[in-house]
């Protein structure tokens, strides 16, 4: 996770961002305290990337990189204001086999991955930021099979605010965030999934980071939370207001380590 020290709405490279609406600076990083503070109460252990000056949009350090079994696959933003993030999530994986992309891709924002699900799966979204010849070269270098999902509606612009994996085997997501065809997919692939709605979807709900049992998710996400609790999980709420203006809330905020 990356501290919002100096987040910011300054440009507008999603539908959310508003550079005339005022952002609370004091309160977004209050609230990222407290997601960092749920978090390490739920068991979790955080490592914290320095944030960095000129980088606004670095609190949403999901975009940085995709891990999976002790292999990193690097970001490269698609807008300029971004470029410069990759760099610093680079260097915190020093340690780690790191995979550098030729291909556009935003991380952890368009790719998810479920252990359990089909033997290992990632699931790999395109559309808006990542382009979809990422989806084969992540595969390669990670050496599971990815599923390529078409997004359509540019509000979720990122497979992260329609999807998320809610144990090793199952998700949750928003059929109306896919075309037809990935919708078709995605009911193949998991017939047991928690569907969310555009009320959900629109809350920011879908943006959740879950370790199996506790989902936590953006507190105004409530029809979504009570969901989850009939299907088994326990809701944790977090309030995120300021970071929703830049366009992202829980699991944006957090880059999972899969070592
Ligand atoms: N303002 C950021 C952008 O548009 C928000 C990124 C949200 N991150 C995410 N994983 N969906 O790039």
């Amino acid at each position: 996770m990356c501290p919002p020290e100096h987040f910011a709405v300054e440009y507008v490279i999603n539908p959310w961002m508003d550079t005339s609406a005022p952002v609370d600076a004091e309160l977004a990083l209050k609230q990222w305290q407290l997601l960092c503070e749920t978090l390490v109460r739920l068991g979790h252990t955080v490592h914290v990337l320095p944030a960095e000056a000129g980088l606004p949009d670095m609190v949403y350090a999901a975009n940085g990189a995709f891990s999976v079994d002790g292999v990193v696959y690097g970001a490269r933003f698609r807008y300029p204001q971004r470029i410069a993030e990759a760099a610093a999530h680079r260097a915190f994986y020093s340690s780690w086999r790191f995979v550098e992309p030729t291909e556009i891709n935003e991380g952890e924002g368009d790719f998810a991955y479920l252990p359990e699900a089909h033997g290992g799966l990632i699931l790999a979204g395109y559309g808006f930021r990542t382009e979809s010849t990422a989806h084969a070269e992540a595969q390669e270098a990670l050496g599971r099979p990815s599923v390529s999902l078409r997004l359509v509606d540019p509000r979720f612009y990122h497979l992260d605010v329609a999807l998320a994996a809610l144990d090793d085997s199952n998700i949750v997501y928003y059929p109306g965030a896919f075309s037809e065809a990935s919708q078709r997919i995605l009911r193949q692939l998991f017939p047991d999934a928690v569907i969310a709605d555009e009320t959900d979807a629109l809350a920011f709900g879908l943006n959740l980071v879950s370790d199996g049992r506790n989902v936590v998710l953006n507190s105004e996400a409530s029809a979504l939370a009570a969901k989850l609790r009939t299907a088994g999980y326990v809701p944790v709420p977090v309030e995120l207001t300021e970071l929703k203006k830049g366009g992202g809330s829980v699991k944006c905020c957090i880059a999972e380590l899969r070592p």
